[in-house]
């Protein structure tokens, strides 16, 4: 299955995602790098394995002219034959064009457990200082299919990391994301190998390889 990732930073997820593919435990190929920051790490890794770099959205200060529209996001997208899309630590909204023009085809990872702790303003390190000021014994990753809003479509899989009782923020991130990268390349193998089944109501569910 041919891949498009997200990113708008570092790019941990990005990175364990190729190298899933590269060492052929994920049965997809990752052929192009969206990100709204064209010096981030993401697009830096993917420069260095030869993966094209799309910038979308332009950022604001340059001028609008040379901006994609998100139609032609979406023709981009098409051209390179895309069959999934993975938002990886992608910080901006996804155009309602690109999310009616791939149906049940956006992923989205979250650092915490949706719909606990998700929304527009509730990103990286804000996300785990709720967590810890809540006082919820558990967090963890949420992959989830992509709808308008911010961290609002179907649950795909999650799972669950403690939080310990002196956490600072950074100790839960560093401990969620862990399980992010191995939550992700699990669900984008089943992705790749259809492995996703849409339950009567609507809840997506991931068959085991057997
Ligand atoms: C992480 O907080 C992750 O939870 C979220 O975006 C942030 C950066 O991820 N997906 P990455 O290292 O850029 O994949």
């Amino acid at each position: 299955k041919k891949l498009a990732v997200f990113v708008s930073g570092g790019g941990s997820n990005f990175k364990k995602i190729h190298e899933g593919c590269s060492g052929g435990s994920v049965k997809g190929d990752v052929v192009l790098l969206v990100t709204n920051k064209n010096d981030c790490g993401g697009a830096e890794y993917a420069r260095s394995n030869g993966i094209p770099v799309l910038v979308f959205p332009k950022p604001q200060r340059e001028s609008s002219s040379d901006g994609l529209s998100p139609e032609e996001l979406v023709d981009v997208l098409r051209k390179y034959g895309v069959d999934f899309v993975l938002l990886a630590g992608y910080l901006k909204l996804i155009p309602v064009e690109l999310v009616q023009a791939f149906p049940k085809r956006i992923l989205n990872i979250h650092p915490a457990l949706l719909p606990a702790f998700g929304g527009k303003g509730l990103y990286g390190m804000r996300v785990h200082k709720a967590v810890l000021a809540s006082g919820a014994r558990y967090s963890g990753p949420t992959i989830h299919f992509v709808d308008e809003e911010y961290d609002t479509g179907r649950i795909l899989a999650q799972s669950v990391v403690q939080v310990i009782a002196n956490d600072t923020p950074d100790e839960l991130a560093k401990r969620v994301l862990h399980e992010e990268h191995k939550l992700y390349v699990e669900v984008v193998a089943a992705i790749c190998e259809e492995r996703i089944k849409w339950r009567e109501d609507g809840v997506p569910l991931i068959q085991s390889k057997d």
